[in-house]
């Protein structure tokens, strides 16, 4: 936990149903904090790597399994973007095999914890994008955690599966983390023209009240065009219905959370570093484009 009870929170975003807006919720609110000024890390959990290539990042050679087996300090997995107050740990398919690894070793729920603990105080936020599945991956993700943001696809399906996901939330409380909380119940693909779509709305809000987020985030194809492109949609199309409400989403979640005044500044990472000497010797590379004086020192 951070020593001044300021900034530092993770939030795991987590529907073990597939389909439902994780990943674009992921990775447009960490583009959202970050753009935000918020130091924010972005970790890719899932072996589809959908957050990864989002950024444009396909097949890593060092990725979020690299971290969790312990080969390499997270700080050394983590990679600039686009947004330099962003960070991302990417994934890849390695990560596939893991389940059946880990099978026998101990503190198998609490490697991505472990692997967190000091890189967290060097982000306000770290957002994880989690499988379509209550995996060990998802358990990692949920012990690692303060809170989980569940995306629900607005849908007649909608609350399907999630009586299992709280129990697994109780499950993970009574074993791994007393504290975690629920962050937010999230609204996605909402066609409000629709009426099941309305209806379906309504019927969540009952049940969970204003633990359901007042933004909704509706159904936009500039939403599921951006990762094509390799940007978030802030980035890709600012004035979308999709970039406005996850502007929306992540003001509201801004105005619910205790900030840093002034806010933090993301850490130099050995890449940067690397990029700066080589920059010195006549080369420019945008992995080296922090600031000058930014330097946090190592983290790992
Ligand atoms: N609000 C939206 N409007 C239009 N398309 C969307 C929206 N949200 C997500 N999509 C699209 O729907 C598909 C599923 O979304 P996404 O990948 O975010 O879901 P997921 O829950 O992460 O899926 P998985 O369970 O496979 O990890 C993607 O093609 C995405 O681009
Ligand atoms: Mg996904």
């Amino acid at each position: 936990m951070p020593l001044d009870g300021l900034g530092g929170r993770a939030l795991a975003i987590v529907n073990q149903k597939g389909g439902v807006g994780k990943t674009t919720t992921a990775v447009n609110l960490a583009a959202g904090l970050a753009l935000e000024g918020r130091a924010t890390l972005l970790i890719d959990l899932d072996p589809q790597a959908n957050a990864s290539s989002a950024f444009g990042v396909v097949a890593a050679d060092r990725h979020i399994y690299d971290v969790l087996i312990g080969r390499h300090p997270l700080s050394q997995v983590a990679r600039a973007t686009e947004i330099d107050t962003l960070h991302l740990v990417p994934s890849g398919t390695d990560l596939v095999g893991i389940e059946i690894e880990l099978a026998n070793s101990e503190n198998r729920e609490r490697l991505l914890e472990a692997a967190l603990a000091e890189a967290r105080e060097h982000y306000e936020f770290t957002i994880i994008d989690c499988p379509p599945s209550l995996s060990i991956l998802t358990l990692n993700a949920l012990t690692a955690s303060d809170s989980l943001l569940i995306p629900l696809q607005c849908e007649y399906y909608a609350l399907e599966g999630l009586a299992r996901l709280l129990e697994t939330l109780e499950r993970v409380r009574d074993r791994f983390n007393a504290e975690l909380a629920i962050e937010g119940l999230l609204l996605t693909m909402v066609d409000s023209r629709n009426n099941l779509s309305r209806q379906v709305e309504a019927e969540v809000r009952s049940h969970f009240g204003d633990r359901v987020y007042q933004t909704r985030i509706p159904r936009n194809v500039r939403l599921s065009e951006a990762p094509s492109h390799g940007k978030p949609v802030a980035l890709y199309d600012n004035a979308s219905a999709g970039a406005r409400a996850y502007a929306a989403l992540t003001r509201e979640i801004l105005s619910r959370s205790v900030l840093r005044d002034p806010p933090l500044r993301p850490p130099q990472l050995e890449s940067q570093r690397q990029a700066k000497s080589e920059a010195t010797a006549g080369e420019a590379s945008p992995a080296a484009s922090q600031p000058e004086g930014a330097d946090h020192g190592r983290y790992a």
